[in-house]
């Protein structure tokens, strides 16, 4: 049975058609996912139906009844909930208030009404108990959340209206095996109580795992929707990007791994203990672990963004680091995990992204030549293959993974000598996967050290010279990736967890 269908939708960002047209029709109790590269319009169509944005033309049905949203609240009230790509939750409001934000509990005291916050607190304390994430604690401020924590957060919140409809724009893209393990055992519990839900990842891999159907968008156009069972990953894949590949990773470089050039002497933080690494020159080092396990902050440490004690060593002397330019002016750059904290602002450009942290590369004599400038943006842009109207669009309006290449680019024009990526193909699409590996292989062929802090198992294995695990804020092992497999890395990745 239909439960949605949507006819002949389209939409233009000024001038620009990003919807072309867009036919879909959604049954009840289905799990279906949406695919397509960066850009090709899946954010779009889901705001669109979850009354964000207007479509230009075209209608929505629901249960067989024509609708039109003029607001978010519209669609929530016909059972309608988004979860974002990007995290809507107000970061200076706790959990509980976010989960009840615009609905808020209240009681009545000699005829005032008050906020009932203990009726509050308890209510998200169930909320979060339901989908067995009650360790968050209901008193926290959102800031102060680890992203997965922010994710898990973000969905009970959406559950808790009691949707028919459920639409996760990239749940999983900051969540790690076993948190992905734990949304989809939640995802298959909603789906038996009639919950209908679409799902958006660029991880194929769980489309196979939980999907029973699938629709293929390239863009702006809807090339396909199929069963999950008579397509292959290959075929998919194919439709996504308009010709087939063969392969998800680049074939590895032959290159000559060089000195130790970079070490790290048994640093600690409040989120890490007693970490020894050095690093060799053209050295791809994985550092691999669950959410939470440290190697976020040991990232964040070595490029200055938060205080430890220890001692790091660059090309044989002993350097101080305590802010990023301390980093910067060795030649250590760090790609962080939340773009949005730490790696763009984004009411500005792209260009002006790109610049700001570049400007002395691009000026003489202290005036910035906008000829240099605009040369480097666009053969950056060209590079990635980051989609975007011009070097003028403001960040904000890029879609998610485009974002991200925004952020990777104004590194790449720095020449480092130490990189540290954190999550770099995080919301990512295939095809810039491929893209972003080569990056990664030609600046370590280069002689680049590049210190590879990822959840994404596949990546890490394929990737590295050499694989470091974190469990708890500490080192649990070292592994040689030649002979090393996925579930190596996950028993290393939970020393200490298993109770
Ligand atoms: N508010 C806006 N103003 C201008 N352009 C926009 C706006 N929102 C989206 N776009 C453009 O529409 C296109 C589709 O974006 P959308 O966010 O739907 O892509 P997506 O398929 O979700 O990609 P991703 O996988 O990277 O999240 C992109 O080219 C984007 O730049
Ligand atoms: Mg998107």
């Amino acid at each position: 049975m239909e439960i949605l269908r949507v006819e002949n939708i389209k939409k233009s960002f000024s001038g620009v058609s990003v919807l072309k047209n867009i036919n879909l029709s959604i049954k009840s109790g289905e799990l279906h996912a949406i695919v397509g590269e960066n850009g090709a319009g899946k954010s779009t169509l889901m705001k669109i139906i979850a009354g964000e944005l207007e479509p230009d033309s075209g209608k929505i049905y629901l249960n067989g009844k024509e609708v039109q949203f003029h607001s978010p609240l519209d669609a929530i009230n016909s059972g309608i909930a988004l979860i974002h790509q990007e995290f809507s939750l107000v970061p200076q409001l706790t959990v509980y208030e976010n989960i009840f934000l615009g609905r808020e509990i209240s009681k009545s005291f000699l005829g005032i009404d008050f906020i009932d916050r203990k009726a509050m607190k308890k209510e998200a304390q169930n909320v979060l108990k339901t989908f067995g994430i009650e360790n968050i604690p209901v008193n926290s401020k959102i800031k102060d959340l680890s992203v997965a924590n922010k994710q898990l957060t973000e969905i009970a919140k959406a559950l808790s209206t009691n949707s028919k409809i459920l639409i996760m724009d990239e749940p999983t893209a900051a969540l790690t095996l076993r948190e992905t393990e734990k949304l989809f055992s939640i995802l298959t519990n909603l789906k038996s109580n009639g919950v209908t839900i679409i799902f958006i990842s660029h991880r194929l891999e769980e489309i196979f795992q939980i999907a029973d159907s699938v629709t293929i968008l390239r863009n702006g156009e809807l090339i396909a929707t199929k069963q999950i069972n008579e397509v292959s990953m290959e075929e998919i894949v194919s439709m996504m990007i308009g010709k087939s590949m063969s392969n998800r990773f680049p074939p590895k470089p032959s290159k000559k791994i060089g000195d130790k050039f970079f070490e790290v002497r048994n640093i600690s933080s409040d989120a890490f203990k007693g970490i020894n690494f050095s690093l060799r020159r053209g050295e791809i080092l994985g550092i691999a672990g669950l959410v939470g396990c440290g190697n976020t902050q040991v990232g964040e440490s070595i490029y200055g963004l938060r205080k430890f004690d220890g001692e790091i060593y660059f090309e044989g002397k002993k350097i101080n680091i305590s802010k990023p330019t301390d980093a910067i002016e060795n030649g250590i750059f760090l790609v962080p995990e939340d773009r949005h904290d730490l790696g763009l602002v984004l009411q500005l450009s792209v260009k002006e992204n790109h610049s700001l942290p570049n400007l002395d590369l691009f000026s003489k004599l202290g005036f910035v030549s906008t000829s240099t400038e605009k040369k480097s943006v666009k053969d950056t842009i060209a590079y990635l293959n980051t989609k975007v109207s011009s070097i003028n669009q403001i960040v904000e309006n890029l879609s998610g993974g485009n974002q991200q290449k925004v952020v990777l680019g104004k590194w790449l024009v720095r020449s480092p000598k130490v990189l540290i990526l954190d999550e770099p193909t995080r919301g990512i699409d295939v095809g810039a996967k491929f893209e972003i590996y080569k990056f990664i292989y030609e600046q370590s062929s280069k002689g680049v050290g590049i210190i590879l802090i990822s959840s994404e198992l596949a990546e890490v294995l394929n990737l590295s010279d050499r694989i470091l695990v974190m469990s708890e804020g500490r080192i649990t092992g070292e592994l040689d990736p030649q002979n090393a497999t996925q579930e190596d890395i996950l028993r290393l990745a939970v020393k200490g967890k298993e109770s």
